[in-house]
């Protein structure tokens, strides 16, 4: 175990749980360095804002041999700090079914409308919700940079429904509007704001109702997401699959490469 009892906890009741200082300056440094090179790419890997040239998301860092791979990166995923407490909240083996980083630029940064992430891996193939996000701030995560909120317990709603939305960035997602929002926020409190300096983590399940704003700030807000799944939420692959750095179908368990550190207070 890497989690304490109240940690896991605290995932269980409120959907998510934040751990402050796992990660050093050094690597979050080393992995700002790989992302910044990355961003140079043209490759469906590194996706633009909106009618921009601005970088909104990077996919694949965990992939050492493919063109925005990283190995500080890689080397993190397999970490006893992220893939072990990713495992004690999934209760068994575990892989990564993709890395992401956003990287929501100072001033221009665009917003993620509230929704839950299963619902498109579901589509992809994933038939439980076996599966937890690491989210790794890179940046001061604050209110005014566009940090992201979760509304704490609603990972108990299960699926949601919303509505498709092509239009509001250059990321299609299914969001939730306001009438599923003002229910959802009556039932279970207000959403709370995700901040942290850096190399501050947060765990969070595939149900969790989470969304960020605009970066009305003059700092970047590099977020970088490590999704790992349970081996045994086997993927069927479906017709039209996602790339492989979306959506990887390979369940190979990772192996914890390294001894835990312990937990800053
Ligand atoms: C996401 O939900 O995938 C991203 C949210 C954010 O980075 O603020
Ligand atoms: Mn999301």
């Amino acid at each position: 175990m890497f989690l304490t009892q109240d940690q896991r906890d605290a995932y269980e009741r409120d959907g998510f749980v934040i751990l402050r200082d796992l990660v050093s300056a050094e690597e979050v440094a080393r992995i700002k360095r790989d992302l910044a090179r990355a961003c140079e790419l043209r490759d469906g890997r590194v996706v633009r804002e909106k009618g921009s040239d601005a970088v909104r998301m990077i996919y694949g860092m965990n992939e050492v041999e493919g063109p925005t791979g990283s190995q500080t990166v890689a080397d993190l995923s397999c970490s006893s700090r992220l893939l072990q407490s990713a495992k004690d909240v999934l209760g068994e083996e575990a892989y990564l079914f993709h890395t992401k980083c956003n990287l929501k630029e100072a001033i221009t940064g665009e917003i993620w409308q509230w929704h839950q992430d299963f619902g498109v891996w579901h589509h992809d193939g994933l038939e439980r919700p076996d599966m937890v996000t690491v989210l790794l701030m890179l940046d001061e995560a604050t209110e005014l940079g566009g940090c992201m909120y979760f509304v704490p317990g609603s990972h108990k709603e299960g699926d949601i429904a919303g509505q498709s939305d092509g239009e509001t960035t250059s990321v299609a997602l299914v969001a939730l509007g306001k009438p599923e929002m003002t229910e959802l926020i009556n039932r279970h409190g207000e959403p709370v704001p995700v901040t942290g300096g850096r190399g501050t983590v947060a765990l969070f399940h595939p149900y969790l109702v989470h969304g960020s704003g605009h970066n009305m700030s003059i700092h970047s807000r590099w977020h970088l997401y490590f999704v790992y799944n349970a081996v045994s939420n086997v993927m069927t692959v479906p017709d039209d699959p996602r790339p492989s750095f979306k959506a990887q179908p390979r369940a190979v368990p990772l192996q914890v490469r390294d001894e835990p550190t312990p937990q800053a207070a």
